[in-house]
Order: structure tokens, then C-alpha cells, then sequence
């Protein structure tokens, strides 16, 4: 079959492929301790469901606005001002299904044929193929860390790898699927760098609300100066545990935005007016609203770390956000005549047949030799993924 060349390049989101298979194997019987989560292991607050069900007794069931509602845009206006201390219009704003698509849009939006997108690495798988739809190429920036195994982003890093080609740079800050949280020094550092480059700045920034050590910051709120380069993104899949109600939105100049509005008309064309009165009311509650959640990862994050200095030859990145644990199997492999060509898929594909744990490869983010843990699921999983994980090691 003749497809378009455009989606030849593409691959399928390999975790969304390795759930199925984990899935798969739960409904043969396999007891299987699946630390591939990507979405809180809470509900969705009954007070937000309850906004929906009431939008959809009052008949809000009709097309909506494409970019989202006044109302929906108005909320995201002032949750920027009161938790990101950064002042944003609604016409500024554009709300739409997920922060994938709002992504995806906005590199459609950005990205010529052949310019380049600097994507430090691990990164969130979707950036790369995002970019490769919109025939931009992605500039990967190998990982660096400092002696406390913080994972850096600095301006040396950026400056190996930017080509009279480049046109913008993402940041993901808290990380998936590193976990790291870019400190306010290295905000600071970076800022300084940036507004001497013409280029797009796409923070995303949707774990803002697991960020353990250091309240989160916006990269934007300490340089003001990059506000006509900078587009904010963010939504509430992970911070309210809505990943399946899809409401996502962005920030930044007037003109980006409308074209982003403008090729949500003609994909999925508004969000469902019912999911926008919930998210109104979840962006007025803010984080204070999920205090108890936050607090909960936070100890599952403190968990985690503890067993994993427990394992031998294991180093991780120091974990300060999101919900995830990054390791470095590097060591381990080179010691193993089996693994020696550095191969995490093999190793993850043995781990899953051996001892039934599913943890996602570092092949899936631009870094084959590691591979991604979710403490998004209870202490006990938890306990037994790591104890399984150790006997696999030692075997
Ligand atoms: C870093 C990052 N950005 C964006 C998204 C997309 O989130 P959603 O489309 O559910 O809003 C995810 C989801 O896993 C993510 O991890």
C-alpha cells in the first residue's frame, strides 16, 4: 500500500504499544507489576466529575468554540496569574484535546520543512514524531549530569548542537521521563542564553504540580524579556488525573496561538463544552486541590529512591518531579555478555518474560542503556517491582 511519505518516518508511541502488551498479558493471568504508567494513580476529583455531569443535564452537548471558550481561556488566564505569576490575555490562549494535540498543532504551527528543534534528551517520546510530521528536524542533545546525578540542561549543551538551521528549543521541565526539575540557577543561566537566540522556547510544563523540592517556575517568569518567543504549555491530565478527559492548552503570542485555533478547526474542532465547564472549575481550585495526592507521590517518589539505592550497579537521576525514575543501566549491561550491546529493549523485553515487571526502555526517549520507572501505582506494587527487579538482576 502507497502511504504518504509523511507518516513512513513515524513510529507508534511505544509505551501506548507496550501497555497493550502489558494489558495482553494481565488477561492471560500473569500476575504482572506494571511500572509503565504514564497518568496519576489517583481518580479524577468527584467534585470535577460532578461539573461535567451537571454541564451535561444543562445541555452543553453541542460543538463548542475552536480554542476553547471565553470562560475556559478566562480560567487559564487567571490560574497563570495566581500560581505562575505570569499575566496572559484570553486571547492569548488556545485550549484544546490534550497538550498532545495542542503540541502537535503548534509544531505544525512553528516548523518549516528542514528547520531544526533542539530536543534534549531522555525527552517525551511524542516531541520527536511531532516534529517529524511537521518536517522540522529534531536536534537531540545527549543527557549530562552533575555529581549529585542531577540531569543538566546548560547553555554549552544547547550551543554543540544549534546550526544556523535551528528555529526553536523544548523544554520539559519537571521531566518525563527523567523526572528532573531544571533548578532556578540553571533557569536563570539558560534564560540569559536564550534571549540572545531568535528562537522558539516550548516550555512544557504539564508535571508542574509534582515538583518536590523546589516550587515550580516558569522559565518565563524569571526572563520576561523571551515573552514574544515563549509558548507556555501545559493541562490537566496529570495534575487533576484527567488524562482521559484530554483538556490541554498553551500560552504565548497572539499570532501562534490563532494558528494553532486555526488548525484545531479543521482537526478536532473544539473540546467537548461539558469537559470545559469541569476544567473551569478544576483550574479555579488550583493545586490546593490536590494537596493530598501531591503529597502522596511525593512519599512514593522518597519510596522509590530508597529502593533503588539498594540495587547493585544501578545509578538513577536524582528524582525531584513528575512521578517517574530514570535508571541507568549502563554498567549493569556492559558487565553481561547478553546485554553488552547496550540494548535496554532486550533487557526490559527479559525483565517483563522473567519476573512479569514492565518498566518502559530508554530507547522509547532518545536514550537506549536506560530505562523509565512510574510511581504512579501503590507502595505495595511498588515494594514487589522492585524486590522482582533486584532478582533479576542478581540472576
Ligand atoms: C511531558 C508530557 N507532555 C505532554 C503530555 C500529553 O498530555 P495530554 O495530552 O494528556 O495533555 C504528556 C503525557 O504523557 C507528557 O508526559
Amino acid at each position: 500500500m502507497n502511504l504518504a511519505q509523511r507518516v513512513k518516518s513515524l513510529k507508534s508511541s511505544p509505551t501506548i504499544a507496550l501497555n497493550s502488551r502489558v494489558q495482553q498479558l494481565s488477561k492471560e493471568g500473569h500476575d504482572i507489576v506494571n511500572l509503565t504508567v504514564g497518568e496519576p494513580d489517583f481518580a479524577t476529583p468527584l467534585a470535577i466529575v460532578e461539573r461535567a455531569i451537571a454541564a451535561l443535564q444543562q445541555g452543553r452537548t453541542k460543538y463548542g468554540p475552536a480554542g476553547g471558550g471565553l470562560a475556559l481561556r478566562q480560567a487559564v488566564s487567571s490560574k497563570l496569574l495566581q500560581e505562575n505569576r505570569l499575566a496572559y490575555a484570553p486571547e492569548e490562549i488556545v485550549a484544546g484535546c490534550g497538550a498532545k494535540e495542542i503540541l502537535c498543532h503548534l509544531f505544525l504551527a512553528l516548523v518549516n520543512p528542514g528547520d531544526e528543534i533542539l530536543l534534549p534528551a531522555p525527552y517525551w517520546v511524542s516531541y520527536e514524531d511531532q516534529i517529524k510530521l511537521a518536517e522540522g528536524r529534531p536536534q537531540i542533545i545527549p543527557p549530562e549530569v552533575d555529581r549529585a546525578n542531577h540531569l543538566l540542561l546548560t547553555p554549552a549543551m544547547l550551543e554543540r548542537f544549534a546550526t544556523p538551521r535551528t528555529v526553536g528549543l523544548v523544554l520539559c521541565s519537571p521531566n518525563n521521563p527523567a523526572g528532573s526539575v531544571l533548578s532556578p540557577e540553571s533557569l536563570l543561566e539558560l534564560g540569559a542564553y536564550l534571549t540572545s537566540k531568535n528562537w522558539w522556547i516550548i516550555s512544557d510544563e504539564i508535571y508542574e504540580y509534582f515538583s518536590f523540592e523546589t516550587p515550580h517556575r516558569s522559565l518565563l517568569e524569571l526572563y520576561p524579556e523571551l515573552r514574544s518567543r515563549f509558548i507556555l504549555v501545559n493541562g490537566l491530565s496529570k495534575s487533576f488525573a484527567m488524562t482521559g478527559w484530554r483538556v490541554g492548552y498553551a500560552a504565548g503570542p497572539a499570532a501562534v496561538i490563532g494558528a494553532v485555533k486555526t488548525l484545531q478547526s479543521h482537526s478536532s474542532t473544539c473540546l467537548p463544552p461539558f469537559i470545559e465547564a469541569a476544567a473551569e472549575w478544576a483550574l479555579s481550585q488550583g493545586a490546593e486541590l490536590m494537596r493530598v495526592e501531591i503529597a502522596a507521590m511525593k512519599a512514593k517518589r522518597d519510596l522509590v529512591v530508597e529502593l533503588a539505592q539498594q540495587l547493585p550497579d544501578i545509578e538513577f537521576f536524582s528524582p525531584q518531579g513528575a512521578f517517574y525514575l530514570f535508571m541507568d543501566l549502563r554498567p549493569l549491561l556492559a558487565k553481561s555478555e547478553q546485554y553488552a550491546n547496550g540494548s535496554s529493549l532486550a533487557w526490559c523485553e527479559a525483565l517483563l518474560d522473567q519476573q512479569k515487571v514492565a518498566v518502559v526502555p530508554g530507547e522509547a526517549f532518545g536514550t537506549p542503556g536506560y530505562l523509565r520507572i512510574s510511581y504512579a501505582c501503590s507502595p505495595e506494587k511498588i515494594r514487589e517491582g522492585f524486590r522482582r527487579l533486584a532478582l533479576f538482576i542478581k540472576a
